[in-house]
């Protein structure tokens, strides 16, 4: 078996990933202390069933939808109708039975481009956070979800890459993603995701030994610059962790 990261947790498989990662959220809703719960989700295919299994009978009457603001890690900058789109993929997972206010879906502006894509999503999450600047003492987001890429990547934050580098803003334009879909991307940088209570890795699948053995070897990649003012957990499936 891969060393695995520090607070990991070994899942049976994809199912049991998704459905200990919707339990994480619920018990992190419930200790969150303010009216507002910011979620910030991850894209790709990992997390789909997690958003499913929360619409779903015995996890929706569960959620507190209506303290519960949902933001995006990153999109790809395609319409948000095509399959490409983020945004396609958590509003078919919600489906119609997550009752969340439409004014709680904060997705990135993917009509004009990367770079205004990314200036705008900016401007949003700083008017929701009230301030210009990250305290470190007050989070912008209750819990992050981010996956893990073939190539170690997260978010968009790809080997290489200068958003990775970024440290002032919040949102950075990607003009050429490190992997497929070879779109432009729109991502949080780590200072954002670092101004979270908790941050919680969805790592399942065969592909994804690789960049855990990368990791273990002590390489540079993207996800392993991911911090948080609280915990950084890994949910990890077996046939990921190679057990
Ligand atoms: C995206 C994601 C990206 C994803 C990883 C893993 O927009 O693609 O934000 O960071 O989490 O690429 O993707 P899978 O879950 O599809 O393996």
């Amino acid at each position: 078996m891969i060393a695995l990261p520090p607070n990991t947790e070994l899942m049976a498989d994809a199912e049991a990933t998704a459905r200990a990662a919707a339990e994480h959220l619920l018990a992190m809703a419930e200790r969150a202390e303010g009216e507002r719960i910011a979620i910030c989700l991850s894209g790709g295919s990992t997390p789909k069933r997690l958003y499913a299994l929360l619409a779903s009978p015995g996890f929706v009457e569960r959620v507190p939808w209506a303290r519960i603001h949902w933001f995006f890690g990153d999109d790809r900058v395609v319409p948000w109708d095509d399959a490409l789109s983020n945004v396609r993929m958590v509003r078919e997972a919600f489906g119609h039975a997550a009752p969340v206010p439409a004014t709680h879906l904060y997705f990135i502006p993917s009509d004009h481009g990367a770079e205004a894509g990314a200036r705008a999503y900016e401007k949003t999450l700083r008017e929701f956070y009230g301030a210009d600047h990250l305290d470190p003492d007050r989070p912008l987001f209750d819990l992050v979800l981010l996956g893990l890429g073939s190539d170690g990547h997260t978010a968009s934050l790809f080997p290489g890459k200068p958003a990775l580098a970024e440290r002032k803003a919040w949102v950075a334009p990607v003009p050429e993603a490190g992997m497929e879909p070879f779109v432009p991307r729109i991502t949080l940088t780590l200072p954002a995701l670092a101004s979270s209570r908790s941050v919680l890795f969805l790592v399942n699948g065969a592909s994804k030994r690789e960049p855990l053995q990368r990791l273990a070897d002590g390489e540079d990649l993207p996800a392993r610059h991911v911090a948080s003012a609280g915990r950084v957990t890994w949910y990890i499936d077996r046939e990921a962790a190679a057990a």
